[in-house]
């Protein structure tokens, strides 16, 4: 049984462009998936606390020498770490808030980025731990930014899901929601054509 993990970023939750965007794209992959399992994080309604040194110092304390505080903090971060391992597949839905992801889904980030839980230190440089998933991005954005430096997003995003193993990330933009009515009736029918062809049985089986 395959398990999908969505994680809403917008903080207008369901009702976001970048929401219901990965809400269709869920909906379709459980048809195509019967009996497949669907898990929705949404970081509005249940906000991750920001990462400040107490976070922080119970994450890296030893684990036999934890307070009761340290433990009770350590294991909301497990329990994150645990859900997002069970996926096999990975949708984030992610607006362009002020040049940069949602606060809150950086937040998300601070609490599964665990040296020898999510990523490994070597020789060769950090290993990523969370391998054999997929990833599909719903980037929404006011304005038309992908494919130059000022999207920041994208690489970030790459960079981050790479250095905790994973690799195979798909990007489905809707660009320039704000621009006009037609701009962003055009953008939504092209994200909502890129869900079909990413869940088309042929690409599926690629
Ligand atoms: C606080 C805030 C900041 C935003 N900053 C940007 C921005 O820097 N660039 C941009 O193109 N759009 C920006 N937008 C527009 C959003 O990216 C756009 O409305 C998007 O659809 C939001 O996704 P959502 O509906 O899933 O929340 C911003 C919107 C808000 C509310």
């Amino acid at each position: 049984m395959k398990t999908l993990l969505e994680i809403r970023s917008s903080m207008q939750s369901a009702q976001g462009q970048s929401s219901r965007l990965a809400d269709q794209f869920v909906a379709k992959w459980r048809a195509a998936h019967p009996g497949g399992r669907v898990i929705v994080r949404d970081l509005a309604t249940a906000p991750v606390p920001h990462l400040d040194a107490d976070r922080f110092g119970a994450f890296i304390a030893k684990p036999d020498e934890r307070t009761a505080g340290q433990i009770a903090t350590v294991g909301c971060s497990d329990a994150l770490v645990a859900e997002l391992k069970s996926a096999d597949v990975v949708v984030l839905a992610v607006p362009l808030y002020n040049f940069g992801i949602p606060s809150t889904l950086k937040a998300y980030f601070d609490h599964i980025a665990r040296a020898g839980v999510t990523f490994r230190y070597t020789d060769k440089g950090p290993v990523g731990l969370l391998t054999g998933k997929q990833a599909v991005v719903f980037a929404t954005r006011g304005g038309r930014y992908a494919g130059t430096a000022l999207d920041s997003q994208t690489p970030y995003l790459r960079a981050f899901l790479g250095f905790v193993g994973i690799t195979d990330v798909e990007f489905v933009y809707a660009e320039g929601l704000a621009i006009s009515e037609a701009a962003r009736e055009a953008a939504l029918a092209g994200a909502r054509s890129r869900i079909d062809e990413l869940l088309s049985p042929q690409l599926r089986a690629a």
